[in-house]
């Protein structure tokens, strides 16, 4: 059962978060932090990096959840340029210790075990930051995932794609493939923060904290989780 907690808004749950992560770097210098994309997790960047001058973050190394396949890397909307723009630059991470799954055609065969390698390679994940999609999914992992799934090629639902129509000029525009973390890489992580505002991700916070372990809503599996924190607004608590 996770902790839920409920906050005013989405600037509290930033700050929360943000302090979370300020008092982990102050312990621990080679932090690995679990980064998300979406609008979800932007109050927790914009927080940390108006506390930036607090932390020392040469040695802090972070990793995405999930990449668009076949958008090129330089692409506004893949999520390596997200993770660039929302996150390294803000908080000057070395960019160098900032990973994004490799959705580039060419290495997509050994692209999911190069980015497992990697993570183990830099010790596991301290801290996971996720959203949570509409239709309960986490990462990119949509319903009908695996709990034990590792980082992998997946197909995006027409539901997802809909939903991010929002960052590109069509929905024909998106992707139809993604790769991702699995819920197995993502139950690894020491510690689970998710984050999820307004009405439209209610009845996904209702799976992922109350409903059963389901893999139709993949959210439920941090139910399996010793550690996963649930943040969310009054709106988003909704169906609690
Ligand atoms: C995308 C991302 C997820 C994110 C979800 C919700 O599908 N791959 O990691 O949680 O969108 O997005 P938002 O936070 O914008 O609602």
């Amino acid at each position: 059962m996770a902790e839920v907690i409920i906050v005013p808004s989405a600037e509290a749950a930033g700050s929360l978060v943000a302090d979370e992560i300020v008092s982990l770097i102050a312990a621990q210098p080679n932090a690995v932090l679990g980064l998300a994309t979406g609008s979800t997790p932007l109050p927790v960047y914009r927080a940390l990096s108006e506390r930036r001058d607090e932390m020392d973050l040469s040695k802090v190394s972070g990793f995405a959840l999930d990449e668009y396949v076949g958008l090129p890397a330089s692409h506004p909307e893949s999520y390596r340029s997200v993770i660039t723009r929302e996150v390294v630059e803000p908080l000057g991470l070395n960019p160098e210790f900032v990973h994004v799954p490799n959705g580039a055609l060419e290495s997509i065969s050994h692209a999911g075990d190069d980015y497992e390698a990697a993570i183990a390679d830099a010790g596991g994940i301290d801290l996971q930051i996720l959203g949570i999609g509409t239709d309960g999914h986490i990462g990119f992992n949509e319903p009908g995932s695996s709990f034990a799934s590792r980082t992998r090629v997946k197909t995006l639902t027409e539901q997802t794609r809909r939903d991010n129509a929002r960052f590109f000029d069509s929905e024909d525009d998106v992707p139809m493939h993604c790769i991702t973390q699995g819920l197995g890489t993502i139950q690894r992580a020491r510690h689970i923060v998710l984050l999820a505002f307004g009405a439209g991700k209610a009845r996904a916070v209702a799976g992922a904290v109350e409903g059963p372990l389901t893999a139709s809503l993949p959210g439920s599996s941090l139910q399996l989780h010793v550690r996963a924190t649930v943040i969310v607004d009054e709106a988003a608590a909704a169906e609690l």
